[in-house]
């Protein structure tokens, strides 16, 4: 049996789902969980930049000459939005588990005066090709840079923003297996079951699971 929802759910009332914060219930229902990492960047002060993102894509484009990430939905009013529109570089860094809570911290010290990477307690290193700081524990760092803005709707405060990949650096564990315990960690945005909304939601950081193989090309 499918349960069909075009409005939101009247149990609803009072979450999240109302518009609260700026998300959808639509996106509470229907949960799509997206790639969670840190999105590095020098400030204009020269201090580091450090913003946890993950309504995002990574796709190639360009006839296979280009590798982009596609950031869905960058807040116009943060650091990340001002400082990619004035230095147009960046680098996209993956954490596995045990890093999480460091890169979450990033949130709490996310002062314009603050070196926002070494104050959660992880370490900085210059990226090798483009002009931004990248986050050393992470197994995977992606140099990018600025191409292309655009609202998803006209006036939004919320921007979808595309970056060309230009390098890698990959821990070499990580090259040998991507997926599992240790892989890239997916946001599972507050699950609600509106048939059930007696039980409290969290958000959830998961894994990948390899579940079937293909096979070769
Ligand atoms: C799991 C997670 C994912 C997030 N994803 C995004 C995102 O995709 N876009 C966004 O604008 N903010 C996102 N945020 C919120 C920002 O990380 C947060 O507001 C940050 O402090 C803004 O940093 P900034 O001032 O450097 O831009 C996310 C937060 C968390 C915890």
């Amino acid at each position: 049996m499918k349960y069909k929802y075009i409005d939101m759910p009247k149990t609803m009332k009072g979450t999240f789902g109302e518009g609260l914060y700026g998300f959808s219930w639509k996106e509470f229902v229907m949960t799509v969980p997206s790639p969670m990492f840190l999105v590095t960047t020098y400030k204009s002060n020269g201090q580091p930049n450090a913003c946890m993102q993950s309504w995002a894509t990574f796709t190639s484009a360009d006839h296979g000459k280009g590798f982009y990430a596609i950031l869905a939905s960058v807040n116009k009013n943060g650091h990340l939005y001002k400082s990619l529109n004035e230095k147009t570089e960046a680098v996209i860094n993956f954490f596995s588990a045990e890093y999480h809570s460091a890169c979450m911290a990033t949130i709490q010290h996310n002062q314009f005066d603050a070196d926002e990477i070494t104050e959660s307690g992880l370490s900085v290193e210059n990226a090798a090709w483009v002009d931004a700081p990248m986050v050393k524990e992470c197994f995977m760092n992606l140099e990018c840079k600025y191409v292309w803005e655009k609202e998803i709707v006209p006036g939004d405060d919320h921007v979808m923003i595309c970056l060309e990949i230009v390098g890698v650096h990959i821990d070499e564990d990580h090259l040998a297996d991507k997926t599992g315990d240790n892989g890239i960690m997916y946001n599972i945005h507050y699950p609600l079951d509106p048939e059930n909304i007696g039980k409290t939601a969290h958000d959830y950081a998961g894994v990948l699971q390899k579940k079937i193989d293909v096979g070769e090309y």
